[in-house]
Formats: C-alpha cells, sequence, structure tokens
C-alpha cells in the first residue's frame, strides 16, 4: 500500500513537471522570439535531416531530384545555415616571404581541377562575401588561377573574394578578364609606396606591384561591374611614419572600396625576433589610429588589437588560474556557442578540409560534398542550438 501511494505520488509528481514544462514553453513561444525562432529551427531541422538520410544512397543530380533541390533551396536561404568563412587556398606557395608573414612553407602544391570542382559543391553553404577563393597564399601563382575563377558559377559569384600581392607581372588580358569575373571584391596586400622598403618587408627584389596596380585599376574603371578593389595594410614598425601617406594616396589614385590597416597576428615558427622588432606599443598605436581617423577617409577600418605588451604576453605567457575567470569571460563563452556564431570550413591545396578548427576530413574523398556538408551543418548548428 505505501509502495504504491509512492509510485502513485512520483507519477502525480511527473505528470504536474511535464505540464509546467510545457506551460513554459507555451509562453516562452509567444513571448521570446529567440526561443521561438531556436525552436524552429530546429523542429525543421529533425525533418531535413530525416530526408536527407533518406536521399544519401540514391543521389541524383539536383535538377533531377526535387528533394535535394529543396534542401539546397532550405541551405541557400537561410543564412543562419552559411558559414561566415569558407576559406580555400588554391596554391601552398608564394612568390614573396614577407617577414610578417603567419605562414609557414613545406613543398609547394597546386589544387587540382578535380578537388576545386568538389569545393565548387559547397558554395551554396558560404555568406555573402565568405567564400575566400585563395586566403593565405598566392593564388596568382596557379597555372588555372583564371580558369578555376571561371569555372565560379554565375550565381554564386557575388560570395567570392580573394586576397594577392600583385608581385608577378600581370598583363592587360588578365586584368579585364578579372575585371569581368564577377567575383566580389579582390583584396590587395599594400605595406609601401616605398620601393626600398617593399624589398626589406617582402624580400622581393623588382617586385612589378607599382605598375600592376596602376594598370588594374584603370581598367577596373572601365568595367562598372568589375569586382571591389580592397586594400589590406599591415601597421608595423617600418611603415609607422608611412601609413597617413598610404592611406592618402591609396584613396585618392585608387578608390578602394574598403581599406583595412591591421597589426600583425601572433605566431611563433617565423621567428620571435623577426616579428617584435615590426610591433608598436599601445601608445604609438593609439597615437597613429586616431591621426589616421582624423583623416575621415571613407571606408577604412582599423583592427589594432596585438600590441608589443599583448606578444611579450604571448611568447611568455603568465600562469593562469581557471578559478579567477571574471564574469564577463564567461558571458562571452555562453556567447561563443550561440548557433549563428562563426562557423569555419578551412580547405587546403591539396584538398584537406579543416572544420571548425578541429575536424580533419579530405575534400577528394568524400563522394557528394554538398550532401556531406548539409548533414555536417545541419548536425553542428542542432548541437549548437541546445546551448541556447
Ligand atoms: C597571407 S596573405 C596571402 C595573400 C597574398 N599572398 C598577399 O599577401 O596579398 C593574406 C593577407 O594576410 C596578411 N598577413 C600576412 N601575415 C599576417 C599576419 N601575421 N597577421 C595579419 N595579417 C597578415 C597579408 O598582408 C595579406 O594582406
Ligand atoms: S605575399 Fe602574402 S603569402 Fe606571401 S609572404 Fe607576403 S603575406 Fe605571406
Amino acid at each position: 500500500m505505501y509502495s504504491f501511494g509512492l509510485f502513485l505520488c512520483s507519477y502525480l509528481f511527473m505528470e504536474l513537471m511535464m505540464k509546467i514544462k510545457a506551460m513554459i514553453k507555451s509562453v516562452l513561444l509567444k513571448t521570446n522570439p529567440i526561443y521561438r525562432e531556436s525552436f524552429n529551427i530546429s523542429t525543421k531541422m529533425d525533418k531535413i535531416m530525416i530526408q536527407l538520410q533518406n536521399i544519401q544512397n540514391m543521389y541524383l543530380p539536383p535538377p533531377s531530384n526535387p528533394t535535394y533541390s529543396k534542401i539546397q533551396k532550405y541551405v541557400v536561404q537561410h543564412k543562419n545555415r552559411q558559414y561566415s568563412a569558407i576559406a580555400t587556398d588554391i596554391t601552398n606557395h608564394c612568390n614573396a616571404r614577407c617577414m610578417f608573414c603567419f605562414n609557414k612553407w613545406g613543398e609547394p602544391c597546386d589544387m587540382s581541377e578535380r578537388t576545386f570542382l568538389k569545393i565548387l559543391q559547397i558554395l551554396p553553404f558560404a555568406n555573402e562575401a565568405g567564400f575566400l577563393f585563395s586566403c593565405k597564399f598566392e593564388p596568382s601563382l596557379h597555372p588555372h588561377f583564371l580558369k578555376f575563377i571561371d569555372l565560379i558559377p554565375k550565381q554564386f559569384k557575388k560570395k567570392v573574394f580573394f586576397t594577392m600581392n600583385l608581385v608577378k607581372y600581370f598583363d592587360d588580358e588578365t586584368f579585364h578578364r578579372l575585371a569581368n569575373s564577377k567575383i566580389n571584391f579582390i583584396n590587395i596586400s599594400l605595406e609601401t609606396f616605398n620601393p626600398t622598403l617593399y624589398e626589406k618587408l617582402t624580400s622581393v627584389k623588382n617586385t612589378h606591384f607599382y605598375e600592376n596596380i596602376d594598370r588594374m585599376a584603370m581598367i577596373f574603371n572601365k568595367y562598372p561591374l568589375a569586382p571591389k578593389i580592397r586594400f589590406i595594410t599591415m601597421i608595423l614598425k617600418d611603415n609607422y611614419d608611412e601609413l597617413i601617406d598610404i592611406a592618402k594616396t591609396a584613396h585618392e589614385k585608387y578608390h578602394p572600396s574598403f581599406h583595412e590597416f591591421r597589426t600583425p597576428y601572433f605566431f611563433l615558427h617565423n621567428g620571435i625576433d623577426t616579428l617584435s622588432r615590426q610591433l608598436l606599443n599601445r601608445t604609438e598605436l593609439d597615437t597613429k589610429i586616431k591621426q589616421l581617423q582624423e583623416l575621415n577617409i571613407d571606408n577604412c577600418y582599423y583592427w589594432a588589437e596585438t600590441d608589443l605588451e599583448k606578444y611579450q604576453c604571448f611568447i611568455n605567457p603568465p600562469p593562469i588560474n581557471i578559478k579567477e575567470k571574471t564574469e564577463e569571460q564567461l558571458k562571452y563563452q555562453k556567447i561563443n556557442v550561440d548557433p549563428n556564431s562563426h562557423y569555419l570550413i578551412e580547405i587546403f591545396a591539396n584538398g584537406k578540409i579543416l572544420f571548425q578548427y578541429k575536424e580533419h576530413f579530405n575534400i577528394n574523398d568524400i563522394e557528394d560534398p554538398f550532401l556531406f556538408f548539409s548533414l555536417k551543418t545541419l548536425r553542428f548548428a542542432k548541437t549548437r542550438s541546445r546551448f541556447i
């Protein structure tokens, strides 16, 4: 009798809890837009994942498979199912050796066309301007540089950009093709207008940079829909006194749509001394950023987070006591698990993929990259949405 009473009590208690939970859920659905959004996403994802699993073994090309097209539409339309950055590199080498460069150099490798075609299948997952055709190395050295750009489907061209150094000679024909490529923008690295300093910073003798950039700007001007030209300028000790001139001259001569001034990200592998000689202290940086801001040049962006003091801390870190984490740090950790936060896929010239900084695959081993990443993305987003 006693155990029956106990059983009944716990049953009623469970029922009551479930009712309370359902009530809270219904109140939250009515009143809290973030909860509602997360709930809707989660429900839709469940359905889509079942569909995806069903078609996994009967893949047909998109036009002939209505379920596949439906999923493609879903992924393409949902911004929060897309990656902030899909960063490819079609080569792993470069014709310069900048003293601040974060790269590690190995055996040269150029991406094969087969690998590139596979990568194109995951373009729907990239945000607008979220696909880096080339990120860390020098794309213009690839023997099929222009052909690969032409292979990018027209409807995805606005997702694409890349960075290059303009060290080697580019003929007019190449600039015309680039101007006509319909991609979103091209970043050009610009550390100095002084050829002697250029050689010191990049180890390049007789660069074609200056004649290239003049012709590039002139030819791009003839095409109203040409990719926008952007500049990236490193803030270094050696170009410190020239930075104001760089900002003014770049703006007046080339009208870039964006000009980023940045301090070097830290790395250890290329020599602590080389980098630390180029870093500035906080006061020097703040002074220069203020002067640059006072120029009031449109579309300039300053990122000067890494200073000499932080670098010294980085190479010689003080011991960390985990218990001492501040409220602010804990809050940041929570924000970090938001399902809409930064998603990253890195793809190297040999087809190797680094997914969200930790998982490794090779795109050449994946039969259907679109399907593979549909599942991966939905699973990943679903796991993250549980944290809200
Ligand atoms: C690594 S490069 C690759 C593209 C091309 N080779 C170039 O330099 O334009 C991409 C961009 O990163 C910048 N960069 C290089 N080393 C850096 C570092 N340690 N921290 C921040 N940016 C860096 C370059 O100046 C360039 O604008
Ligand atoms: S040009 Fe770019 S990739 Fe080459 S060394 Fe300089 S920063 Fe690195």
